[in-house]
Protein backbone atom coordinates (compact mmCIF):
# COMPACT_ATOMS: atom_id res chain seq x y z
CA UNK A 1 0.00 0.00 0.00
CA UNK A 2 2.84 2.25 0.70
CA UNK A 3 4.66 1.75 -1.97
CA UNK A 4 1.42 2.30 -4.19
CA UNK A 5 1.74 6.05 -2.98
CA UNK A 6 5.39 6.46 -4.00
CA UNK A 7 5.65 8.18 -7.22
CA UNK A 8 8.37 5.91 -9.71
CA UNK A 9 9.19 8.49 -11.92
CA UNK A 10 11.58 11.64 -10.12
CA UNK A 11 10.54 14.18 -7.57
CA UNK A 12 7.42 16.35 -8.45
CA UNK A 13 8.01 20.28 -8.32
CA UNK A 14 6.98 21.93 -4.78
CA UNK A 15 6.69 18.72 -3.26
CA UNK A 16 9.78 17.64 -2.83
CA UNK A 17 9.81 17.42 0.85
CA UNK A 18 6.33 15.55 0.87
CA UNK A 19 8.20 13.35 -1.27
CA UNK A 20 11.46 12.74 1.39
CA UNK A 21 8.90 12.23 3.82
CA UNK A 22 7.03 9.84 2.17
CA UNK A 23 10.47 7.93 0.73
CA UNK A 24 11.48 7.88 4.41
CA UNK A 25 7.91 6.64 6.12
CA UNK A 26 8.19 4.39 3.63
CA UNK A 27 11.72 2.83 3.95
CA UNK A 28 11.94 3.15 7.44
CA UNK A 29 8.45 0.88 7.80
CA UNK A 30 10.53 -2.04 5.61
CA UNK A 31 13.67 -1.73 7.87
CA UNK A 32 11.35 -2.41 10.47
CA UNK A 33 9.42 -5.31 8.76
CA UNK A 34 13.41 -6.42 7.92
CA UNK A 35 13.97 -6.19 11.61
CA UNK A 36 11.08 -7.92 13.03
CA UNK A 37 11.66 -10.40 10.03
CA UNK A 38 15.31 -11.00 11.32
CA UNK A 39 14.21 -11.33 15.40
CA UNK A 40 11.89 -13.81 14.12
CA UNK A 41 14.26 -15.98 12.34
CA UNK A 42 16.54 -15.54 15.04
CA UNK A 43 14.08 -16.58 17.80
CA UNK A 44 13.26 -19.47 15.35
CA UNK A 45 16.76 -20.58 14.63
CA UNK A 46 17.25 -20.44 18.38
CA UNK A 47 14.27 -22.68 18.96
CA UNK A 48 15.25 -25.37 16.28
CA UNK A 49 18.94 -25.52 17.18
CA UNK A 50 17.77 -26.09 20.74
CA UNK A 51 15.29 -28.60 19.63
CA UNK A 52 17.99 -30.64 17.60
CA UNK A 53 20.51 -30.51 20.20
CA UNK A 54 18.09 -32.28 23.09
CA UNK A 55 17.38 -34.48 20.05
CA UNK A 56 20.58 -35.71 19.15
CA UNK A 57 21.81 -35.34 22.87
CA UNK A 58 22.60 -39.07 23.15
CA UNK A 59 21.09 -41.31 25.77
CA UNK A 60 23.42 -42.72 28.28
CA UNK A 61 21.10 -44.35 30.53
CA UNK A 62 17.63 -45.43 30.15
CA UNK A 63 14.84 -47.16 32.35
CA UNK A 64 12.18 -48.52 30.51
CA UNK A 65 9.10 -49.90 32.50
CA UNK A 66 11.13 -51.14 35.54
CA UNK A 67 9.87 -52.33 38.97
CA UNK A 68 12.07 -53.55 41.70
CA UNK A 69 10.31 -55.84 44.20
CA UNK A 70 11.44 -56.57 47.56
CA UNK A 71 10.69 -60.33 48.42
CA UNK A 72 10.44 -59.83 52.82
CA UNK A 73 9.11 -63.51 53.63
CA UNK A 74 5.47 -63.62 52.11
CA UNK A 75 5.46 -59.85 51.42
CA UNK A 76 6.27 -58.21 47.94
CA UNK A 77 7.81 -54.61 48.94
CA UNK A 78 7.18 -52.80 45.84
CA UNK A 79 10.13 -50.22 45.83
CA UNK A 80 9.96 -49.22 42.21
CA UNK A 81 6.50 -49.44 39.77
CA UNK A 82 6.75 -49.10 36.07
CA UNK A 83 9.63 -46.67 36.14
CA UNK A 84 10.93 -44.99 32.70
CA UNK A 85 13.72 -42.27 33.48
CA UNK A 86 15.97 -41.30 29.94
CA UNK A 87 19.65 -39.97 30.77
CA UNK A 88 21.35 -37.76 27.99
CA UNK A 89 25.03 -37.36 27.87
CA UNK A 90 25.26 -34.01 29.98
CA UNK A 91 21.88 -33.73 31.71
CA UNK A 92 21.86 -32.99 35.28
CA UNK A 93 18.73 -34.88 36.92
CA UNK A 94 17.47 -34.88 40.41
CA UNK A 95 15.46 -37.88 41.79
CA UNK A 96 12.97 -36.18 44.81
CA UNK A 97 10.05 -38.03 46.97
CA UNK A 98 8.96 -38.50 50.29
CA UNK A 99 11.27 -41.02 52.25
CA UNK A 100 10.61 -44.43 51.08
CA UNK A 101 9.55 -43.19 47.48
CA UNK A 102 12.09 -45.27 46.06
CA UNK A 103 14.92 -42.73 45.36
CA UNK A 104 18.11 -44.74 46.45
CA UNK A 105 16.45 -48.15 44.59
CA UNK A 106 16.48 -45.82 41.38
CA UNK A 107 19.59 -44.33 41.82
CA UNK A 108 20.88 -48.51 42.24
CA UNK A 109 19.24 -49.08 39.15
CA UNK A 110 20.79 -46.10 37.58
CA UNK A 111 23.86 -46.98 38.40
CA UNK A 112 23.67 -51.08 37.44
CA UNK A 113 24.25 -51.60 41.64
CA UNK A 114 21.12 -53.98 41.35
CA UNK A 115 18.88 -55.59 38.82
CA UNK A 116 15.33 -54.70 38.33
CA UNK A 117 12.70 -57.66 38.94
CA UNK A 118 10.93 -56.65 35.59
CA UNK A 119 12.19 -54.01 32.56
CA UNK A 120 14.90 -52.70 31.21
CA UNK A 121 18.09 -50.99 31.57
CA UNK A 122 20.46 -49.96 29.24
CA UNK A 123 24.07 -48.36 29.67
CA UNK A 124 25.37 -46.96 27.02
CA UNK A 125 23.11 -48.50 24.56
CA UNK A 126 23.97 -52.25 26.48
CA UNK A 127 20.89 -54.07 27.90
CA UNK A 128 23.22 -54.96 31.46
CA UNK A 129 20.38 -57.66 32.13
CA UNK A 130 22.61 -59.81 30.11
CA UNK A 131 25.54 -58.81 31.90
CA UNK A 132 27.03 -60.96 34.38
CA UNK A 133 28.14 -59.28 37.98
CA UNK A 134 31.74 -58.78 37.03
CA UNK A 135 31.19 -57.03 33.59
CA UNK A 136 28.95 -54.88 35.56
CA UNK A 137 31.87 -53.68 37.81
CA UNK A 138 34.00 -53.30 34.81
CA UNK A 139 31.48 -51.06 33.48
CA UNK A 140 30.20 -49.38 36.22
CA UNK A 141 34.15 -48.89 37.44
CA UNK A 142 34.86 -47.24 34.10
CA UNK A 143 31.46 -45.37 33.21
CA UNK A 144 30.18 -44.25 37.02
CA UNK A 145 31.50 -42.77 39.50
CA UNK A 146 29.36 -43.28 43.15
CA UNK A 147 29.11 -40.45 45.94
CA UNK A 148 27.21 -41.97 48.65
CA UNK A 149 25.28 -39.93 51.39
CA UNK A 150 27.10 -40.99 54.44
CA UNK A 151 30.64 -40.35 52.38
CA UNK A 152 31.39 -44.42 52.81
CA UNK A 153 34.95 -43.56 53.15
CA UNK A 154 37.47 -46.58 54.29
CA UNK A 155 38.51 -45.34 57.71
CA UNK A 156 41.65 -46.88 57.25
CA UNK A 157 43.35 -45.54 54.49
CA UNK A 158 44.15 -41.91 53.64
CA UNK A 159 42.24 -39.11 51.55
CA UNK A 160 44.83 -40.09 48.83
CA UNK A 161 44.74 -43.55 49.74
CA UNK A 162 40.64 -43.44 49.36
CA UNK A 163 41.05 -41.56 46.09
CA UNK A 164 43.69 -44.38 44.61
CA UNK A 165 41.70 -47.28 45.56
CA UNK A 166 39.06 -47.62 42.64
CA UNK A 167 41.90 -46.87 39.71
CA UNK A 168 43.58 -50.66 41.17
CA UNK A 169 40.12 -52.04 39.87
CA UNK A 170 40.86 -50.52 36.62
CA UNK A 171 44.51 -51.48 36.76
CA UNK A 172 46.51 -47.79 36.53
CA UNK A 173 50.05 -48.43 37.58
CA UNK A 174 51.06 -46.96 41.00
CA UNK A 175 52.86 -44.01 40.13
CA UNK A 176 49.94 -42.73 37.60
CA UNK A 177 47.36 -43.31 40.55
CA UNK A 178 49.07 -41.22 42.93
CA UNK A 179 49.79 -38.79 40.39
CA UNK A 180 45.85 -38.51 39.65
CA UNK A 181 44.86 -38.52 43.27
CA UNK A 182 46.79 -35.79 43.93
CA UNK A 183 45.47 -33.73 40.70
CA UNK A 184 41.66 -34.48 42.09
CA UNK A 185 42.29 -33.92 46.13
CA UNK A 186 43.72 -30.74 44.62
CA UNK A 187 41.24 -29.90 42.35
CA UNK A 188 38.55 -30.56 45.04
CA UNK A 189 40.72 -27.56 47.42
CA UNK A 190 42.16 -30.67 49.69
CA UNK A 191 45.87 -31.00 48.45
CA UNK A 192 47.08 -30.18 51.74
CA UNK A 193 44.65 -33.11 53.26
CA UNK A 194 45.98 -36.12 51.29
CA UNK A 195 47.80 -37.71 54.60
CA UNK A 196 44.96 -37.19 56.78
CA UNK A 197 42.26 -40.16 57.73
CA UNK A 198 38.68 -39.10 57.03
CA UNK A 199 38.30 -39.19 61.12
CA UNK A 200 40.95 -35.91 60.77
CA UNK A 201 38.33 -34.33 58.51
CA UNK A 202 34.96 -32.26 58.48
CA UNK A 203 31.96 -33.60 57.10
CA UNK A 204 32.33 -31.15 53.94
CA UNK A 205 35.98 -32.46 53.46
CA UNK A 206 35.28 -35.86 53.72
CA UNK A 207 32.12 -35.12 51.12
CA UNK A 208 34.98 -33.64 48.56
CA UNK A 209 37.42 -36.31 49.47
CA UNK A 210 34.22 -38.50 48.10
CA UNK A 211 34.01 -36.55 45.31
CA UNK A 212 37.64 -36.73 44.06
CA UNK A 213 37.40 -40.15 44.20
CA UNK A 214 33.93 -40.57 42.27
CA UNK A 215 36.01 -38.92 39.34
CA UNK A 216 38.93 -41.12 40.23
CA UNK A 217 38.65 -43.42 36.80
CA UNK A 218 37.11 -40.37 34.97
CA UNK A 219 33.54 -41.42 34.74
CA UNK A 220 31.03 -39.46 32.16
CA UNK A 221 28.48 -40.10 34.82
CA UNK A 222 28.41 -39.06 38.97
CA UNK A 223 25.85 -40.34 41.20
CA UNK A 224 25.05 -38.47 44.22
CA UNK A 225 22.39 -40.17 46.80
CA UNK A 226 22.21 -36.90 49.18
CA UNK A 227 25.46 -34.90 48.56
CA UNK A 228 24.41 -32.10 50.65
CA UNK A 229 22.16 -34.15 53.23
CA UNK A 230 24.69 -34.10 55.87
CA UNK A 231 26.29 -30.51 55.59
CA UNK A 232 25.24 -27.41 56.82
CA UNK A 233 24.23 -24.78 53.77
CA UNK A 234 27.39 -23.30 53.43
CA UNK A 235 29.55 -26.32 53.03
CA UNK A 236 26.43 -27.64 50.73
CA UNK A 237 26.69 -25.02 48.20
CA UNK A 238 30.61 -25.97 47.81
CA UNK A 239 29.27 -29.01 47.08
CA UNK A 240 26.98 -28.19 44.76
CA UNK A 241 29.45 -25.49 43.63
CA UNK A 242 31.72 -28.35 42.66
CA UNK A 243 28.64 -30.62 40.94
CA UNK A 244 27.68 -27.53 38.71
CA UNK A 245 31.56 -27.02 37.66
CA UNK A 246 31.43 -31.05 36.42
CA UNK A 247 28.40 -30.81 34.66
CA UNK A 248 29.19 -27.48 32.71
CA UNK A 249 32.36 -29.50 31.98
CA UNK A 250 30.24 -32.07 30.57
CA UNK A 251 30.07 -34.89 32.88
CA UNK A 252 26.39 -36.72 33.49
CA UNK A 253 25.13 -35.75 37.02
CA UNK A 254 22.45 -37.73 38.88
CA UNK A 255 21.19 -36.67 42.39
CA UNK A 256 19.28 -37.50 45.39
CA UNK A 257 17.97 -34.65 47.06
CA UNK A 258 14.89 -33.40 49.31
CA UNK A 259 16.03 -29.95 48.30
CA UNK A 260 13.29 -28.40 45.97
CA UNK A 261 15.26 -25.06 45.52
CA UNK A 262 18.36 -27.42 45.28
CA UNK A 263 17.16 -29.15 42.86
CA UNK A 264 15.46 -26.10 40.97
CA UNK A 265 18.85 -24.77 41.04
CA UNK A 266 21.25 -26.94 39.22
CA UNK A 267 18.97 -29.93 37.94
CA UNK A 268 17.67 -29.84 34.07
CA UNK A 269 15.30 -32.37 35.17
CA UNK A 270 13.30 -33.40 37.97
CA UNK A 271 12.11 -36.93 38.47
CA UNK A 272 9.29 -36.85 41.40
CA UNK A 273 8.91 -40.35 42.93
CA UNK A 274 5.84 -41.46 45.62
CA UNK A 275 5.27 -44.97 46.17
CA UNK A 276 7.56 -46.19 43.83
CA UNK A 277 6.18 -44.32 40.73
CA UNK A 278 7.25 -41.41 39.07
CA UNK A 279 4.36 -38.87 39.18
CA UNK A 280 5.73 -36.32 37.54
CA UNK A 281 8.42 -34.72 35.08
CA UNK A 282 9.47 -31.23 36.02
CA UNK A 283 11.73 -29.59 33.24
CA UNK A 284 13.55 -26.86 35.34
CA UNK A 285 14.28 -23.05 34.17
CA UNK A 286 17.95 -24.31 33.45
CA UNK A 287 16.63 -26.83 31.23
CA UNK A 288 14.56 -23.54 29.16
CA UNK A 289 17.37 -21.48 29.37
CA UNK A 290 19.79 -23.21 27.17
N1 LIG B 1 16.92 -54.29 50.57
C1 LIG B 1 15.62 -54.04 50.78
N2 LIG B 1 14.80 -55.02 51.21
C2 LIG B 1 13.49 -54.79 51.42
N3 LIG B 1 12.88 -53.61 51.20
C3 LIG B 1 13.67 -52.58 50.79
C4 LIG B 1 15.07 -52.75 50.56
N4 LIG B 1 15.57 -51.58 50.13
C5 LIG B 1 14.54 -50.72 50.10
N5 LIG B 1 13.40 -51.31 50.48
C6 LIG B 1 12.06 -50.72 50.57
O1 LIG B 1 11.79 -50.12 49.30
C7 LIG B 1 11.15 -48.87 49.46
C8 LIG B 1 11.99 -47.79 48.77
O2 LIG B 1 13.21 -47.65 49.47
P1 LIG B 1 14.32 -46.60 49.07
O3 LIG B 1 15.50 -46.82 49.94
O4 LIG B 1 14.53 -46.65 47.62
O5 LIG B 1 13.58 -45.21 49.44
P2 LIG B 1 14.15 -43.72 49.43
O6 LIG B 1 13.21 -42.91 48.60
O7 LIG B 1 15.57 -43.72 49.03
O8 LIG B 1 13.97 -43.27 50.94
P3 LIG B 1 14.90 -42.32 51.84
O9 LIG B 1 14.58 -40.91 51.46
O10 LIG B 1 14.44 -42.61 53.24
O11 LIG B 1 16.34 -42.67 51.62
C9 LIG B 1 10.98 -48.66 50.95
O12 LIG B 1 9.69 -49.03 51.32
C10 LIG B 1 12.02 -49.58 51.56
O13 LIG B 1 11.58 -50.05 52.82
MG1 LIG C 1 17.41 -43.27 50.07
Amino acid sequence: MIIDRIPTSGFVDGKKELMIFRLFFCYSNIFKLFLSFTHEVVSLRRILSNFIKESIMETIIELSNVSKIYKMGDVDVPALQHVDIVIKRGDFVALMGPSGSGKSTGMNMIGSLDIPTEGVISLAGQNIAHLGESALAVLRGKKIGFIFQGFNLITNLTALDNVMLPMIFQGVSKYDREERARNLLKKVGLEKRADHYPSQLSGGEMQRVAIARALANDPGVILADEPTGNLDSKRGEEIMHLLQELNNQGKTIIMVTHDQLLAEKHAKTIYHLKDGEVINVQQTSRRKKK
